[in-house]
This record gives C-alpha cells, sequence and structure tokens, in this order.
C-alpha cells in the first residue's frame, strides 16, 4: 500500500486526479470507479478544471459507481444516481448512457446486483476504483464484517452510517435503511484502487484500515490484501498513522529518485 500525506484536502483531491487523468490519457475508453459521499468531491473540481482546460477528455471513459440507496426514487437530490449525475457526469462532461450506477429500485435486488457485476465484468473490470471511507472503516457500504470475498449485493446500513448520511437529508429518519453495493470482492478486482480521506473524523477509520490487522471488522483494511493500493489523505486524516515518518520518507526517496 503507497500512503501519501499530503498538506490540504485540495492537494488530495488533485493527486488523485492526476492517477486518474493519466489512465484515461492512456486509454479514453478506460473504466472508472466512481464514489460518492464528500470525500471525492475535491477529485471531481480538479478534474473539471482539467476537462475545462481541455487537458482531459472523459467523454468516452466509462464509469460505475460503487453504491446506491434501496427504494430511494432515482429524482431524490440524495440518489446517488443523481449524485453521480450532478457531480460527476455534467461537470466531466462524461456520456451518461456510459455511466452506471446500482438500480436501486428494482424490487428484485438480488436481479439488480447480478446485472451490475455482469455490466462491470462486460466492460472488461475497472481500471481505477476511487473510494472514501467512512468513519467505521466502510468502502462502498460495505459495512463492518462485510465478506472479502462479497461481491455487489443488498447491506443494512448500521445506526452509526445512517447517523453520518443524515446531513444529506431534511430528517435522519429520511435515511435509508439498506443500499446495493459492490462487495469487497468486486472492489478487490479493479486494478488500481485509489483511497482518499480528509479531516480528523477520519483518522481513527484510516489508521485501523492501514496499519490495523487485516479484518471484515474493518472493511477498508482489505486495501491490504491489494497489489495497488494507493491511500491519499490531508494532514488531520493522518494524524492517527503510527509509521507516518516512515510513509513520508519513502515519498522523499521516490520524489529524489524519480519513481513514478
Ligand atoms: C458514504 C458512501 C461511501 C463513502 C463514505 C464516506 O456513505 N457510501 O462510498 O466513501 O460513506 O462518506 P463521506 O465521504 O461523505 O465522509
Amino acid at each position: 500500500m503507497e500512503i501519501i500525506v499530503l498538506p490540504t484536502a485540495r492537494q488530495v483531491g488533485a493527486a488523485a486526479a492526476r492517477i486518474i487523468a493519466a489512465v484515461v490519457h492512456t486509454a479514453p475508453d478506460a473504466v472508472l470507479g466512481l464514489a460518492t459521499g464528500s470525500s471525492p468531491m475535491e477529485v471531481y473540481r480538479s478534474l473539471r478544471t482539467l476537462v475545462e482546460h481541455g487537458d482531459l477528455d472523459l467523454s468516452r471513459t466509462r464509469g460505475f459507481a460503487l453504491d446506491e440507496y434501496v427504494g430511494i426514487p432515482l429524482d431524490h437530490p440524495q440518489s446517488y444516481a443523481a449524485v453521480i449525475a450532478r457531480e460527476v457526469v455534467g461537470p466531466l462532461r462524461m456520456n451518461p448512457s456510459l455511466v452506471l450506477v446500482p438500480d436501486g429500485r428494482d424490487r428484485d435486488v438480488a436481479r439488480a446486483a447480478e446485472r451490475y457485476e455482469a455490466a462491470i465484468r462486460d466492460a472488461g473490470g475497472i481500471d481505477v476504483q476511487l473510494l472514501g471511507i467512512g468513519t467505521n472503516g466502510h468502502i462502498g457500504f460495505n459495512e463492518p464484517t462485510s465478506s472479502f470475498a462479497s461481491r455487489t449485493r443488498a447491506k443494512t446500513l448500521t445506526p452509526s452510517t445512517r447517523a453520518d448520511n443524515a446531513r444529506f437529508f431534511a430528517d435522519a429518519d429520511d435515511v435509508p435503511t439498506h443500499c446495493l453495493t459492490q462487495g469487497l470482492g468486486t472492489i478487490l478486482e479493479a486494478r488500481h484502487l485509489v483511497l482518499v480521506a480528509q479531516g480528523s473524523a477520519k483518522a481513527a477509520a484510516v489508521a485501523t484500515a492501514v496499519e490495523g490487522p487485516v479484518s471484515s471488522f474493518c472493511p477498508a483494511s482489505a486495501l491490504q490484501l491489494h497489489p495497488r493500493a494507493t491511500v491519499l489523505l490531508d494532514e488531520d486524516a493522518a494524524a492517527g498513522l503510527t509509521l507516518r515518518d516512515y510513509y513520508d520518507h519513502i515519498q522523499r526517496q521516490k520524489d529524489r529518485l524519480a519513481i513514478p
């Protein structure tokens, strides 16, 4: 796992955007794994600047969202379909028909999950998967105790996740109770995982994910099993790391030797 600590959230977003842009420059029809929540917003802001300056063309790039609430109306502003359309597809000038979100409205959630897995497979898998992390260590909506072998499926949200996400809804009771999420097994098949975290509220989850034991109790610790995982943190999110000096040392060495 490569751990990079940067001074500000803005720089975290810019660094993740550079990784994504490099992939798309090499393969304009690359497949991106897209995340929602507040963590990736700086990434999308940086990508938007590149697109607007003509330095990046995402019109042929494909996308798969990580997750969606079950039962939320498609036009609800907090459905992840709406968030992805508003925050990602529109501003980044992506082709809406090339970007998919799990269908949380299908009454047969198992069928919707299978369709989603098949679509990812048919696209040739995900080249770079952007991830945030929940305060309880979840990635996507894989809550603690999720199997590392899990595929896209319905999950019950923990009370802590519903409380964390209540800020997006008018009333805490409006937060859906269930979701459809790519599984940890699905996420681990992406060719490059890029996790971004900012702010002190994420410090404990980040430290457990990066330096704690690999455990389904902290789903983000699954990144330790991946051959190519990059963790981009601002100072506050990195505050709980024991080996912080070592990670900085590695980055300085890389800069000195110009290792990409
Ligand atoms: C959300 C999403 C995750 C996200 C995480 C953290 O509910 N399902 O994909 O990474 O929880 O959210 P935030 O970035 O808003 O802190």
